[in-house]
């Protein structure tokens, strides 16, 4: 996922030179005429068309994974939105999405009042969201429809909304985004070729996240296995150089193979201008089994003082907080290799992506594709095995120390220590930085920590106690209400658009629901059904309609703020006609045994909410 930081570095860029590969462009005549970035590889670069018949298992998998389908041009098959010309209004615009036989157009305003009709010729994502491109006509610039279509809710909404970012009511079409953000880590390698705002060349060499991608490109590799005289002839033009085989990231060094995954999965920059020069002209310079970090700068809070960094900052003052937690955890989606790099594990450990996920489904493992594809996780990798792989010492110990029941989600290591501490994809997603769960991370860093983020019925003092009494953790000093309220509905009602973001999503996680009962939640969501950040209003409702008695709620999250007040008034009045058992609430969350809400104490902490902007960069 992307969020626009506002341009800067790389629109100093300037043009580059041209380049062919040997095998020429591969793109199917359909997109040719069309201004849009095309598939033409670079010197030693094949396709995985030229994998496939030797490595048709390997193939298959990837075939069937959310990397192959990442970026895709327009077609019949790669668009999942309907295009039924259905009209939306937009900030007092209209906007309207049709099909003209196989082909898929946007409707949208123009400059001076007039109307703009543009082909989308491309799109971004397959499994959570999609998001269309259309040709500028300018170069090969590409502009965003400024509609997003969630693929597991069929729904399509502003563009601006999957984003936890100031409410303005800015509508952009980005144009260029694609071209110079977008393509460093959604396709195989990309080159930007930026030379002027209406000067933009972009070639890549897969549209997918392709084999080269992670395996280095393959034709020297080709050349060595195939016996086929005539294709030794075709590849055989280029080097004679010692010949260099593909990268098999499993048998790299745990740091080597995650950089397979980093280079992607990651925050970074250019060491300077030079490098983000080359870059725009040739693509990125890694390779595949390459010590990633000779050729880009890992942002971290630890060298956010050093040059590269401090450029970024300098442009965006606000760059650190809007990917990071204040102690340095990621707290984006999509920049795992951040996390991993702060990890016990990693740094005294052999800790690497492929230890929990797999990147072509094993041969005995018997799940569909699609769920595998889903988190490409390892089967056995879904259980505390992830943990227990290596710690192993604590196989037989769990319950002595989980202090949960076997079976208990709160037993589940990922848990505690990889808590859905993140956000991205309008969802809470795992940090990926190995942690133990603590009171102050949330006192001193705003960040819910794992026990409350479950136990959303109990305040900090009651984790403290736990965390005292089970692991011996000094309590640290907390305030009245850090003591008497629930520390989910100080996040909620007081914190900032972040924690209400995730703890809308925690309320309807199911292991938070079984740890802290459900009844209460109701008046909470309503709450957050007039937050002012589209995101948060949405992941509310969402969590709302999956309590008894909400099934059928009726709420659009970008109706008028008159229309979105009654909404929260409804389903406050549902809740409010319930059984006094279906409501019923403890001291903690603010509610009587009689389903009585204290409004003072509810009101008192709603007028002190945290109404800094927060803009998260996932
Ligand atoms: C630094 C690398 C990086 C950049 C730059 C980047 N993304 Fe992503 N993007 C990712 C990763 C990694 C994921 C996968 C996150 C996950 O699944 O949790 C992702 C996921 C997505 C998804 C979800 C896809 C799906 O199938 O649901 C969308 C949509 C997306 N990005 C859009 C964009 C757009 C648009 C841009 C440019 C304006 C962009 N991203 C720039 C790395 C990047
Ligand atoms: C003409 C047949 C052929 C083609 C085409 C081919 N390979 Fe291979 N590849 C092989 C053979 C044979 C091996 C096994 C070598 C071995 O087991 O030592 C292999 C091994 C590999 C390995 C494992 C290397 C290792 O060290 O474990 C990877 C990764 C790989 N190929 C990727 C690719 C990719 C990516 C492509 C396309 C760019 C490709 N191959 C195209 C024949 C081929
Ligand atoms: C996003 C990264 C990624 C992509 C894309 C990818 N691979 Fe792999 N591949 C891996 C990793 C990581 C491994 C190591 C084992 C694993 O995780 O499954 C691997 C292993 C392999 C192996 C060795 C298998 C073995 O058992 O030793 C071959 C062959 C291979 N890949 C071929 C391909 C081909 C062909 C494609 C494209 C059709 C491809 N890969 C696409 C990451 C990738
Ligand atoms: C060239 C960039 C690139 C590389 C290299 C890459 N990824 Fe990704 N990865 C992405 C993007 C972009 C997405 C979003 C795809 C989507 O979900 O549509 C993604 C998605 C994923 C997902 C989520 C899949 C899903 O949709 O549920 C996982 C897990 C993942 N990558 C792991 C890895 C691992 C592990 C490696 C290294 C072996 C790796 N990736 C290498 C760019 C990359
Ligand atoms: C590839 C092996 C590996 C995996 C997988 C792994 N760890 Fe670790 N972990 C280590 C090593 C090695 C250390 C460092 C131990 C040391 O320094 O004594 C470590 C350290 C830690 C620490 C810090 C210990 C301390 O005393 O500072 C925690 C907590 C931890 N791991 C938890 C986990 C959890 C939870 C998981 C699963 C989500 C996990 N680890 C997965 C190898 C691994
Ligand atoms: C200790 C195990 C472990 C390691 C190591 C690990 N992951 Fe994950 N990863 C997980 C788990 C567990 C999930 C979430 C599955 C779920 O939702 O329950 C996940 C999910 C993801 C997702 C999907 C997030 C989403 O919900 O959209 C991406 C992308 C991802 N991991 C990338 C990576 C990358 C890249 C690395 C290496 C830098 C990595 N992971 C290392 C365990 C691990
Ligand atoms: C993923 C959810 C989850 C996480 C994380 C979690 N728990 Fe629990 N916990 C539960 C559930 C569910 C129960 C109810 C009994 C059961 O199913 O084991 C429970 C029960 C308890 C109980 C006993 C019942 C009660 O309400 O008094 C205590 C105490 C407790 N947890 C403390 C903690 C502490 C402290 C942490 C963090 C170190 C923690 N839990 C983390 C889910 C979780
Ligand atoms: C209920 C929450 C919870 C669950 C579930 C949990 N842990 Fe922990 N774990 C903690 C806490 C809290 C600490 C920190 C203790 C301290 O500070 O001394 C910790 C510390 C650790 C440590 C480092 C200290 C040590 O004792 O070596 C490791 C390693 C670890 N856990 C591994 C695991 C593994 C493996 C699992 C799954 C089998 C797991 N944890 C499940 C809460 C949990």
């Amino acid at each position: 996922m992307y969020f626009s930081l506002g341009g800067g570095l790389l629109l100093v860029i300037i043009l580059s030179f041209y380049e062919a590969g040997i095998f020429g462009a591969v793109q199917s005549g359909e997109e040719t005429g069309k201004n849009m970035p095309v598939e033409v590889l670079p010197k030693g670069f094949v396709s995985s068309k030229n994998c496939k018949s030797c490595h048709i298992e390997e193939y298959n998998s990837w075939r069937e994974s959310y990397h192959r389908t990442m970026t895709q041009v327009a077609s019949p098959v790669s668009v999942k939105g309907p295009f039924n010309g259905d009209k939306w209004n937009l900030h007092g615009e209209t906007y309207r999405a049709f099909q003209k036989g196989k082909r898929f157009w946007a409707d949208l305003p123009g400059p001076n009042q007039s109307r703009l009709e543009k082909e989308i010729v491309m799109v971004t994502g397959s499994h959570h969201q999609q998001i269309y491109w259309f040709a500028s006509g300018n170069s090969r610039k590409l502009e965003q429809f400024p509609f997003v279509y969630l693929l597991g809710e069929e729904q399509w909404i502003p563009q601006k909304t999957h984003f936890v970012m100031e409410p303005t009511k800015v509508v952009s079409t980005e144009p260029g985004s694609w071209n110079i953000s977008c393509i460093k880590c959604h396709v195989t390698i990309g080159r930007p070729r930026y030379g002027g705002r209406d000067n933009i060349d972009s070639l890549v060499g897969e549209f997918g996240i392709a084999c080269e991608a992670c395996h280095g490109p393959g034709e020297d590799h080709i050349r060595q296995y195939s016996n086929l005289q005539n294709q030794t002839k075709k590849i055989s033009k280029v080097s004679s150089k010692k010949q260099k085989s593909l990268i098999n990231p499993r048998k790299l060094t745990h740091r080597r193979s995650a950089q397979v995954c980093g280079q992607c999965h990651g925050i970074f920059t250019f060491n300077n201008t030079k490098d983000g020069l080359e870059w725009n002209s040739k693509g990125f310079s890694y390779r595949p089994g390459d010590d990633l970090h000779k050729s880009r700068f890992y942002i971290r809070k630890s060298n956010q003082h050093k040059v590269p960094a401090q450029n970024l900052i300098k442009a965006n003052p606000k760059f650190m907080e809007q990917s990071f937690w204040p102690d340095g955890m990621v707290r984006v989606s999509g920049r795992e290799f951040n996390g991993m790099m702060e990890s016990p594990c990693y740094q005294r450990g052999e800790l690497t992506c492929i230890s929990c996920h797999e990147l072509h489904k094993s041969a005995g493992d018997s799940r569909p594709y699609k769920e595998w594809a889903n988190d490409l996780m390892k089967k056995e990798m879904l259980t505390d095995q992830a943990c227990l792989q290596c710690h192993k010492s604590f196989a037989s110990k769990v319950v002595n120390h989980t202090h949960h029941s076997e079976n208990s989600p709160g037993s589940q290591c990922t848990n505690c220590h990889m808590p859905y501490s993140t956000y991205g994809l309008l969802k809470a997603i795992r940090s990926h930085q190995i942690s133990n769960p603590t009171v102050a991370e949330s006192t001193d860093f705003g960040r819910p920590n794992a026990c409350n983020q479950c136990h959303l019925d109990k305040t900090l003092d009651w984790t403290a106690t736990y965390l005292e009494k089970w692991y011996q953790v000094p309590k640290p000093q907390l305030s009245s209400d850090e003591k008497s309220v629930a520390a989910s509905l100080l996040w909620l009602l007081r914190g900032d658009a972040g924690q209400r973001a995730l703890i809308a999503w925690s309320m309807g996680w199911e292991p938070a629901r079984r740890a802290s009962g459900k009844e209460w939640m109701p008046p909470y969501l309503a709450q957050l059904l007039v937050d002012p950040y589209d995101a948060v209003r949405l992941l509310a409702y969402w969590s709302l309609r999956t309590l008894p008695s909400f099934r059928n709620f009726d709420y659009d999250f970008v109706a008028s703020e008159v229309q979105r007040l009654s909404a929260r008034n409804n389903a406050i009045q549902i809740w409010n006609q319930r059984s006094q058992k279906d409501k019923m609430g403890s001291d903690s969350v603010l509610i009587t045994r009689q389903g009585i809400i204290k409004e003072t104490i509810f009101q008192r902490l709603l007028r002190e909410r945290d109404d800094r902007p927060v803009n998260l960069a996932e």
